[in-house]
């Protein structure tokens, strides 16, 4: 939605969602919230214990909570987790409660960032690449549908990336300023 006072950032894992979205949020001065950590934070155990025990539905449903909850709230930058998306109910309050910007990736850049990464359940697969590119087939559509703004990733670091989005969204972002909290 534009104008918002939230930056709402999704897509696929390694995007960078997070690590941008700090910057993002350093640049325009807002709290930055990652969706991932605030589950974490909320549960008392790391995403992948959550799939071991309750699986991947426990951890949508945590996730949704969460997102419930943060979408309420104004003037945040959002780092969302790759499949925040897929619950229908996920989507009209990304949709309507802020501005969507979708970080777009390769799959080559996603296998390069997520090399070393033994934390994401869904990359627990003999073929990382296989699964990516099903993951990209069946969410791309979703983000697409769901982006205010598209950013292609070219495979620079997250800060010179920050730093070329958060000129972007200077022109195509129209903040709104957010209302005080009430006490
Ligand atoms: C997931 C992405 C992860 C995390 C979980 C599931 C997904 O977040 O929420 O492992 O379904 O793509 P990142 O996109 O921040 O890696």
């Amino acid at each position: 939605m534009n104008p918002s006072s939230n930056l709402f950032l999704i897509g696929p894992m390694g995007a960078g969602k997070s690590s941008i979205g700090r910057r993002l949020a350093e640049h325009f001065d807002l709290p930055c919230i990652d969706l991932d950590a605030a589950v974490e934070e909320r549960t008392g155990a790391s995403v992948a214990t959550i799939f071991e025990i309750e699986g991947e539905a426990g951890f949508r449903r945590r996730e949704s909570e969460l997102l419930a909850e943060l979408t309420a709230r104004d003037g945040i930058v959002l780092a969302t987790g790759g499949g925040a998306v897929l619950a229908p109910e996920n989507r009209p309050r990304l949709r309507e409660r802020g501005f969507v910007v979708w970080l777009q990736t390769s799959i080559e850049q996603q296998l390069a960032r997520l090399v070393r990464d033994r934390q994401r359940p869904l990359l627990e697969a003999p073929d990382r690449r296989a699964r990516l590119e099903q993951l990209a087939r069946e969410r791309d559509p979703v983000y697409r549908e769901l982006a205010d703004f598209v950013v292609e990733g070219t495979g620079e670091s997250c800060q010179h990336a920050a730093a070329r989005i958060a000129s972007l969204l200077e022109r195509h972002w129209q903040r709104a300023v957010a209302p005080k909290p009430t006490t």
